[in-house]
C-alpha cells in the first residue's frame, strides 16, 4: 500500500495536467461552435428554412369549430393532410369538417373538452388505431376572460389553466412518445403575446401564457439533451391580437399601426412556422424581437413607451 502513494501522487499530477488539457480543448471547441451557430443563424436570418411536406399526413388540432384552429383546419387539408379536428362544440366542429370535406379534403370530427384527462387519453389512443401515427399536434384551444384579477372567480382560473395549460401535458403525454420512437413529429403550442408582456385585465391569462412558453422551452431542452440528434420539432407561437372575437374589447391609439389580424392570415403563419420548424414565432414576426429588446431597456424606460402606444384589452365585464 505504501508503495503506491509516490506514484498515486505522479498519477495525480498526470490526471491534472491532462484535465486541463482536455478543458482548453473544450474551451476552444466552445468558441469555435458558438461563433459558427451564430452566423448559421445570422445568415438563416435571410434565407428561410424550406418548408416540411404535411401532405397525407396526420395532422391533430384542438379548437376547430372557431378561429385560428378552424383556419388552419383549412389551410393544413389544402395542403393535403388528414385532419384530426377535436372541440368541446360539436355543431362548430361538424361544420368545419363539412366544409374540409366539400372542398375535397380529409377531415374526422371529435367532440372532447380538453379538461377532461381521461377522455383525452382514451380519444388519442382511439385516433391512433384509427389514422396511424400523427404527424402534427396543435394545442390550440384556449379561452380569455378579461377583467381586474380581483373580478376573476375561482372557477375562472381554474378552468383557464385547465384549457390553456393542463390540457397540453396530457395531450403531449399522449402523443410524444411514438414522436420520439420514430424521431419526427412536431408538436406546436399556442401561447400569446400575452405571454410576452404582462398585460392588465389579463392576469390569470397572462399566467397560462407565459406556462405554456416555459414548458415548450424546458421540454425543447429535455428532448435535446435526451437525443442531441433530436429531430422532434416544437413550435411555440405568440400572436398579437386576431380577429376571432375571442379579443373582445381590444383597444389602440394607433389602429393603423396595431390592427387586428385575420385569422385566415394568423393560421397560414402558424402553419409557415410549423413547417420550418421554427421554435418560437410570434404573429407578426418581429414581436419576439421586440420583447428581446424591450428587455434590454430599463422597465421605468419602457412603461413610457407602453404609456405612449396605449395598446391592450379591455375588461370584458361593463
Ligand atoms: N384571438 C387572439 O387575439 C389570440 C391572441 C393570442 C393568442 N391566442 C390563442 O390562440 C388560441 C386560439 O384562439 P382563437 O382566438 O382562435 O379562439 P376562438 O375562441 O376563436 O376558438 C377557440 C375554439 O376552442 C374551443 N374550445 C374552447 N374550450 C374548449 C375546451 N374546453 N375543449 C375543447 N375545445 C375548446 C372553442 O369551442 C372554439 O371552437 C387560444 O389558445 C388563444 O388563447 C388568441
Ligand atoms: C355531428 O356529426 C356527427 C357525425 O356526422 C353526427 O353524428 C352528429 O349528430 C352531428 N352533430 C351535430 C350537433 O350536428
Ligand atoms: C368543460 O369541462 C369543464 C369541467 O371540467 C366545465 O367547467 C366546462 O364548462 C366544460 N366546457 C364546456 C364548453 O362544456
Amino acid at each position: 500500500m505504501s508503495k503506491v502513494t509516490p506514484s498515486a501522487g505522479n498519477n495525480a499530477n498526470s490526471n491534472d495536467i491532462y484535465n486541463i488539457v482536455l478543458l482548453v480543448v473544450d474551451i476552444v471547441m466552445l468558441i469555435v461552435k458558438f461563433w459558427i451557430a451564430v452566423v448559421e443563424a445570422a445568415v438563416g436570418l435571410f434565407r428561410p428554412a424550406p418548408l416540411d411536406d404535411v401532405s397525407g399526413k396526420v395532422v391533430l388540432i384542438t379548437g376547430t369549430g372557431h378561429g385560428m384552429g378552424k383556419q388552419m383546419a383549412l389551410q393544413y387539408a389544402k395542403l393535403g393532410a388528414i385532419i384530426l379536428c377535436w372541440d368541446v362544440n360539436e355543431q362548430t366542429n361538424n361544420q368545419t369538417v363539412k366544409e374540409i370535406k366539400s372542398s375535397g379534403g380529409k377531415a374526422f370530427g371529435y367532440v372532447c373538452n380538453v379538461t377532461k384527462r381521461e377522455e383525452l387519453i382514451e380519444l388519442a389512443q382511439k385516433v391512433r388505431k384509427e389514422h396511424g401515427f400523427v404527424h402534427v399536434v396543435v394545442n390550440n384551444a384556449g379561452i380569455m376572460p378579461c377583467h381586474p384579477l380581483l373580478e376573476h372567480t375561482e372557477n375562472e382560473i381554474r378552468l383557464m389553466y385547465d384549457i390553456n395549460v393542463l390540457s397540453h401535458y396530457w395531450i403531449i403525454q399522449s402523443f410524444l412518445p411514438e414522436m420520439i420512437e420514430r424521431n419526427e413529429g412536431s408538436i406546436v403550442a399556442l401561447s400569446s403575446c400575452a405571454g410576452l408582456f404582462g398585460l392588465i385585465n389579463l392576469v390569470p391569462y397572462c399566467g397560462t401564457k407565459f406556462a405554456v412558453r416555459g414548458y415548450m422551452s424546458a421540454l425543447a431542452e429535455e428532448l435535446r439533451q435526451k437525443n442531441p440528434q433530436n429531430n422532434v420539432k416544437l413550435t411555440t407561437i405568440y400572436p398579437y391580437m386576431i380577429d376571432t372575437g375571442l379579443c373582445k374589447n381590444p383597444r389602440y391609439r394607433f389602429p393603423k399601426l396595431f390592427k387586428l389580424i385575420p385569422a385566415d392570415v394568423a393560421a397560414g403563419s402558424i402553419i409557415e412556422a410549423q413547417r420550418q420548424g421554427l421554435e418560437e414565432a410570434a404573429i407578426p414576426r418581429h414581436f419576439v424581437a421586440v420583447e428581446k429588446i424591450g428587455r434590454l431597456i430599463p422597465r421605468k424606460a419602457m412603461r413610457l413607451v407602453n404609456d405612449f402606444l396605449d395598446t391592450g384589452v379591455d375588461t370584458d365585464k361593463h
